[in-house]
């Protein structure tokens, strides 16, 4: 019998400390208005003492399986999606492993950037299909202050702190992975990057001295990357996921800019209600953000059982990930029936659902040149303008 993974639980965990736009105004030249307008972040969340990777990370998980039911001696694995864990060695999802209490569950990190959670999500729902797993625990989280420069303007105003999980069990009804599309740009791996935090060039009075350690980033080369692998990638997992644009229920794209997130949906045609933004409250919280966007869509009762949700991320490396996720968390409820039940029907409405995502994509395709052709045309005019008002 085929196996789904089935999303039973989930659960956040964000530090209190909330550092305000206006607090940033005392830290560097910046202001209210530039970040909001820029960036449509409001403030974040910044992780004080004793608020770590793996305590956000434990805290999420305990909520997640509380929901769902599950004890910790029934968990079978556990993947951490992070870029900032507590130490390099060990790796964190050993002390959440430990943490937790569980008995038999293995547990690894996965490094993806702020992609990390759809790439970990996919992983884990690879492990419940082919039969090895029944229980995954997904993780999301980051501690991303300490890699912040709390001097530089260009970086600091977008990061924040926090982790959300998801329990994934094994379900012999149809739902949760129906489609994904995991990707890599590796070209672009100094376009987001802290260059003094590995081995390549290891921790010295030169690392410190030139502030190596912390994340750079070449903020439009990321914004260009951004916008046009989220529409591609969203039109190819709707694409092969078989369903319409109009089946779709919710998009829970990475909260990294709400600029990025608007140009995305002006470029697929979404109704703006049909997308999740929560980008003002937390900053960008990398691998984090999609499952806290998940876990504060619920809480909105954005989705419902039976929903279908798109989850769209892209990040370090540089990277991009999107999944169709059908959401029915409650165990032996008969959902909506997918048309793969159903060949006949299939056979029937394939052709049309292929005809109605093709103009689809062509209508977005058509858009999004025309809105780079008109950046490309506007960037030099912002410019002139910036330098005339400097000089
Ligand atoms: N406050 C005030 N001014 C700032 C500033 C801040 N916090 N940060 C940068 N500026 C200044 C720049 O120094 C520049 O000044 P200059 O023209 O005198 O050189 C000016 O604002 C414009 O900078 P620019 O980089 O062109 O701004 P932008 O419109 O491209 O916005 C980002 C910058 C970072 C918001 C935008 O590029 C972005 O969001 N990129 C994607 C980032 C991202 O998503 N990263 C995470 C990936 S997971």
């Amino acid at each position: 019998m085929k196996r789904y993974g089935r999303i039973t639980g989930w659960g956040k965990s964000v530090p209190q400390r909330i550092l305000t736009n206006h607090d940033l105004e005392q830290m560097v030249d910046t202001t209210d208005e530039w970040i909001v307008t820029r960036t449509g972040i409001r403030e974040r969340r910044i992780a004080g003492a004793g608020e770590t990777t793996s305590s956000m990370a434990v805290e999420s998980c305990r909520q997640a399986m509380e929901r769902a039911g599950v004890g910790p001696e029934e968990i079978d694995l556990i993947i951490v999606a992070t870029s900032s864990p507590d130490y390099f060695c060990p790796p964190v999802s050993s002390m959440v492993e430990d943490q937790l209490g569980t008995i038999k569950a293995g547990a690894f990190t996965l490094v993806a950037g702020c992609t990390g959670f759809v790439y970990a999500l996919v992983t884990a729902s690879q492990f419940i299909e082919t039969g090895l797993y029944d229980k995954v625990l997904v993780v999301g989280v980051e501690k991303l202050s300490p890699a912040v420069d709390w001097t530089d303007r260009n970086t600091c105003v977008l990061f924040g702190d926090g982790g959300a999980a998801v329990l994934m069990e094994a379900s012999d009804q149809p739902t949760g992975l129906l489609s994904c599309e995991l990707g890599s740009n590796g070209r672009d791996w100094d376009a987001l990057i802290a260059p003094g935090y590995g081995t390549a060039k290891p921790f010295s009075e030169e690392v410190l001295r030139n502030r190596d350690h912390f994340l750079r980033m070449d903020g439009r080369r990321v914004f260009k990357f951004a916008t046009r692998k989220m529409t591609d990638s969203v039109i190819n997992v709707v694409q092969a996921s078989g369903l319409s644009w109009d089946d779709i229920d919710l998009v829970i794209p990475h909260q990294a800019n709400a600029r990025i997130i608007e140009l995305a949906v002006r470029r697929l045609g979404i109704e703006e209600d049909k997308v999740m933004v929560n980008v003002d409250r937390y900053g960008n919280t990398s691998a984090a953000s999609i499952p806290l966007a998940l876990c504060d869509a619920l809480e909105q009762g954005r989705l419902q059982s039976g929903s279908h949700v798109v989850l769209v991320g892209f990040g370090a490396g540089l990277t991009w990930a999107a999944a169709v996720l059908h959401w029915q968390p409650e165990r032996g409820i008969e959902g909506p029936i997918l048309v793969e039940n159903w060949p006949l029907l299939s056979n029937l409405f394939q052709p049309v659902t292929r005809v109605r995502n093709a103009v689809w994509s062509t209508q977005v395709n058509a858009r999004a040149r025309l809105q780079d052709l008109a950046m490309a045309a506007m960037t030099p005019i912002n410019q002139w303008q910036r330098r005339t008002r400097d000089q």
